[in-house]
Parts: C-alpha cells; structure tokens; sequence
C-alpha cells in the first residue's frame, strides 16, 4: 500500500486498521473528485469484478455494482443461493475459483469475523479483495463514506465532537469508524445502551448519556439496532429505545445549527431516529449512501493502481 503523487495504491481493503492516515485523506479526496466529476479516469485493459455477499445488503452491494460500472469494469453476477455454496463449497474455494477465472476485484460480505484473512494470506489467490462487512469486525468502505461526509461539511476532523451511538457491540461500523476517527484527531463519544457497550471501546472514548452531550456535538452519529446479531437476553422495546437512546425531536432540536446527523442504513424508523427526522435539514443519510458510489469509486481505482 502507498501513496504516490497523491494517488493511492492497494492490493486489498480489509480493515481501517492497515490503512495511513494520507491514505485515507486521499481516498475520500478522490471520491469527492469522482462526485464533482473531476476525475481523469481511464482503463488501460479489461477488468472483472464480483460482489459475493453472503449477508443482506441494498447499499453497500448495489453502490459497489453502480461504482464498478461507473468506471467500465465488467461485472460478474454472483448469487450464493444458487452458487456451488450450496453443494459445500468453501469460501476459500469460491474465491480461488474466481481468481482462476480472472476475476480482478471481490467485494466479499461474510458473516464471519476476520473471514478475509485466510484469503489475503493465500499464495494461490490472485484477486483483490474488497471487505464489504464481517460480521461484527470491520467495514471499511462504510468507514471511508462517513468520513466522506464528515470531510464535505468540516473540511478536517480534528477536535471535531462526535458521538457514536447505539448498538456498538454488534457494529463493524461503530469499530471501523471509532479506531480512525480517533487517529484523525476527532473528540470521541459513545452513548446507547451499557449492555451493547464494551469496556475494550473507552481507549476511543467516553460512555455518555446522549443528553448530557447533545447540544455540544457536530456528529451524531446513530446506529441500526442489530436484531439479527442478539441472543434474546436483553429486553427491548420499540418506543422505549426511542425514547432513551434515540433521536427525538426534542434531541433533534437541542442539536447545534452546524450539527449532522449520521446513519449507516438501514434505518429502524422511530427506532434509532424519528421517521420525520430521517430526511431532515441535518440529516446527511441521503448524502451518505450518495457518497457511497464515489468512494467505492476510489476504492476500486485504488486496487487497480496496486495493480499497475
Ligand atoms: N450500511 C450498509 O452496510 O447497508 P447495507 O447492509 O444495505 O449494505
């Protein structure tokens, strides 16, 4: 990985971890290029791509897929239902397959932790390899849109007061973004419930109650309660979060003029944020999922400069 004259060189995206902080700058700069349509962009060959998901996904699947056609590359259909997964073929195995075929580029989403290292570490294995979520560990083009956005409205992050709030335990999203955006010089926040808070999270920053910090904060950001990720043990209630940990109207209102509101999607209307707040003036959850498409953009350019 590097950076040379302002262009960033990768040969796979896995984590946030393994990324410098000019590679990052020079990704979101890129994507905003691509977004202002400022990017000379040219393939010099044919290239393939594949987007594996083995979990849902509307946003992250179907940004890549726009991102990938954007910029010319051939896209390669994949559906685990009705791919050799079924007969017991391995992750391994899929992936090895598409490197054989050719394939340049898989944007892989695993419900499994880490699941990408065996990958990355193979000798055999040729294609890049994009990480777009596994399970609770990383998921990093998500990270890299976030700061996309927060990069649009403050033009820095430094002491930038942000607060991450919600369902951390279970989110890639929560542990991609707290990890940079502690690098980045941001003055970071959690708030939620305790019981989906760790204390392995407090050398990023401090738990809070959301309404001891509101009126001080520029990033709110929320987080999906991830259903999907709990065992039952822990009672829940649609009104109850909302009213506790979510964005009211009274909580929207308290927020500073400057202030955005965060989102990965998808959203639990009147969960994590009331249905009316989900478009409102500082509200970036459109503006999110737009910059989703020119980040992948440089992601994907990235990937095809290490390449080179
Ligand atoms: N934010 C996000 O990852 O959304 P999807 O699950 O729809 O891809």
């Amino acid at each position: 990985m590097a950076v040379t004259d302002g262009k960033v060189s990768l040969k796979h995206l896995v984590t946030m971890e393994t990324l410098s902080n000019e590679e990052v700058l020079g990704l979101i700069k890129r994507g905003s290029d691509f977004k202002r349509n400022q990017a000379d962009f040219r393939l010099d060959r044919q290239y393939f791509a594949s987007n594996l998901f083995f979990e849902s996904s509307t946003r992250t699947h179907k940004s890549f897929e726009v991102a990938e056609k954007k910029l010319g590359l051939d896209v390669i259909e994949f559906d685990a239902k009705s791919s050799s997964v079924n007969k017991g073929e391995t992750l391994y195995d899929t992936i090895l397959t598409m490197s054989a075929l050719g394939v340049d580029i898989c944007v892989v989403r695993h419900s499994d932790e880490d699941y990408y290292q065996e990958l990355v570490d193979s000798r055999s294995i040729q294609t890049s390899i994009i990480n777009g979520g596994d399970g609770s560990g990383q998921h990093p083009s998500q990270c890299l849109l976030d700061l996309m956005t927060i990069y649009e409205e403050f033009g820095q992050f430094e002491n930038l007061k942000i607060a991450i709030a919600g369902d951390i335990t279970h989110s890639r999203v929560a542990k991609s973004n707290m990890q940079i955006l502690k690098r980045l010089g941001a003055d970071l926040y959690f708030a939620g419930p305790r019981e989906w808070y760790s204390e392995e999270f407090d050398v990023y920053g401090n738990h809070v109650a959301l309404d001891d910090i509101i009126e001080d904060l520029d990033v709110l950001m929320l987080l999906r309660v991830q259903h999907e990720r709990h065992d039952g043990s822990t009672s829940f209630s649609k009104e109850g979060y909302n009213k506790t940990y979510g964005l009211t109207e009274e909580r929207y209102q308290k927020l500073k003029d400057s202030a955005i509101v965060m989102h990965p999607a998808p959203v639990n209307r009147d969960v994590e944020i009331d249905d009316d707040l989900v478009e409102a003036p500082k509200s970036r959850i459109v503006a999110q999922m737009q910059n989703g498409v020119y980040v992948r953009m440089a992601i994907i350019e990235a990937i095809l400069n290490g390449k080179a």
